[in-house]
């Protein structure tokens, strides 16, 4: 057995409130031992007979990001497209067929480099976890291709065949609703099966079948919920036990009421929220509520071309209207949460070694300092790692 102390950690986001103060259960001057990638010990006394040793004098360290919602497998941008918003262009799903046009002429190596470099900067900015879904083939040969090289970098991979109706079944959709049932389902290997519940994408009904084939074909629930539109999104989410319910930018009182009673997680998005149609304040209303909350990267070409999780956190402070606190939780245990995984997300004996250490006195300073990148190393089973590995 290998073990590594970290010492002298000025602030340590243990996420355990029976460990630590506050509401996310924070220490000062901590040592955190692991032991063959897991944490063994957590102390404010100095260990003895650990193999190596890890000096933090002045740093924070905190559970590395579990970003729970991503779009990494695509090729080409939509640099255009974002500056015509900036001109007062309002943001629709009719963008996402440019991108899938762009996604089904790359080669398997171009979707899996631009992933990988994606990949790349999430891990410099603190993430550790990352799901991944595919969604930009929108054919069986290209959804299913996707998810193969998603699987490559993650365990938690999504089939979302349902993002919106492709060019070719424009005048036949429930046959594109047929082709995910009938074909692409019963091929997937994916962990979660997703749909876009929303406005220019998938109605109710033909959601709700595709998540229940998932569902049949062994896949678990996430949606995209009330992104750009009020409707049954949520509501679906919480009938089908979902994990997660999505973005869920326009949910009502009701929605939010009927989440907070759920074990079905609300995900909001930031950098969506930033670069699409901010909603002022909209965290606060599912905090009050008592709904548990993730906040994501939302990572595409579209939305929100953001990997960095700190980002999502300045942003769900300033405008989301969540305490630095909250952010924080969000981000990390909120993420594994709305993942269903235990092992992640907490720094608590037993837990995977998998954390962020910041050149920074607090983790206040993530949302303190938009912008600037405060990571020193990123630790996945107790090794610093410089690139994405699975
Ligand atoms: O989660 N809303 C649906 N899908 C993505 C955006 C896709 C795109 O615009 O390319 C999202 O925001
Ligand atoms: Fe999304």
């Amino acid at each position: 057995m290998s073990s590594i102390a970290f010492t002298n950690i000025a602030t340590l986001v243990t996420n355990d409130v029976s460990a630590g103060e506050g509401a996310i259960g924070v220490l000062h001057n901590a040592t955190v031992v692991v032991e063959d990638g897991l944490i063994s010990q957590i102390t404010q006394t100095r260990p003895s007979g650990v193999d190596s040793e890890v000096d933090c004098s002045g740093k924070t360290l905190l559970p590395g990001f579990v970003d729970s919602h991503s779009h990494l497998i695509f090729a080409g941008d939509r640099a255009d497209e974002f500056a015509t918003r900036s001109q007062g262009a309002k943001y629709t799903a009719g963008g996402i067929a440019s991108t899938v046009k762009a996604t089904r002429a790359a080669s398997d190596a171009d979707l899996r480099q631009n992933a990988q470099r994606l990949l790349n900067e999430a891990l410099s900015t603190g993430t550790t976890t990352m799901e991944i879904k595919s969604g930009y083939g929108l054919t069986e040969k290209d959804e299913l291709r996707s998810l193969a090289i998603a699987s490559e970098f993650t365990d938690e991979t999504t089939l979302l065949a349902a993002h919106v109706i492709p060019e070719e079944f424009e005048s036949n959709p429930d046959g594109y609703v047929e082709l995910i049932i009938n074909s692409i389902i019963p091929k997937s290997k994916a962990k979660w099966i997703d749909a876009f519940c929303d406005l220019d994408a998938f109605d109710p009904e033909q959601s709700e079948a595709i998540l229940r084939a998932g569902v049949a074909a062994g896949m678990q629930v996430r949606i995209h919920a009330n992104q750009l539109s009020a409707g049954v999104g949520v509501a679906l989410a919480v009938a089908l036990d979902a994990a997660s319910a999505d973005h869920v930018s326009k949910s009502t009182n009701a929605d939010i009421e009927l989440l907070a009673s759920s074990n079905t997680v609300a995900t909001l998005l930031p950098g969506a929220e930033f670069s699409t149609h901010l909603q002022s304040g909209l965290g606060r209303r599912f905090l009050d509520a008592g709904a548990t909350v993730a906040i994501a990267s939302d990572c595409n070409p579209g939305s929100s071309y953001t990997t960095t999780i700190p980002f999502c956190i300045a942003t769900a402070v300033s405008l989301l209207g969540f305490t630095v606190e909250e952010a924080v939780k969000a981000a990390t245990l909120g993420g594994a949460q709305a993942l269903r995984r235990t092992d992640i997300g907490m720094v608590s004996v037993g837990k995977r070694a998998d954390f962020v250490l910041l050149n920074a006195p607090s983790y206040i300073h993530l949302a303190y300092r938009p912008g600037v990148n405060l990571v020193h190393s990123t630790y996945k089973s107790g090794r610093a790692v410089t690139s994405w590995q699975k």
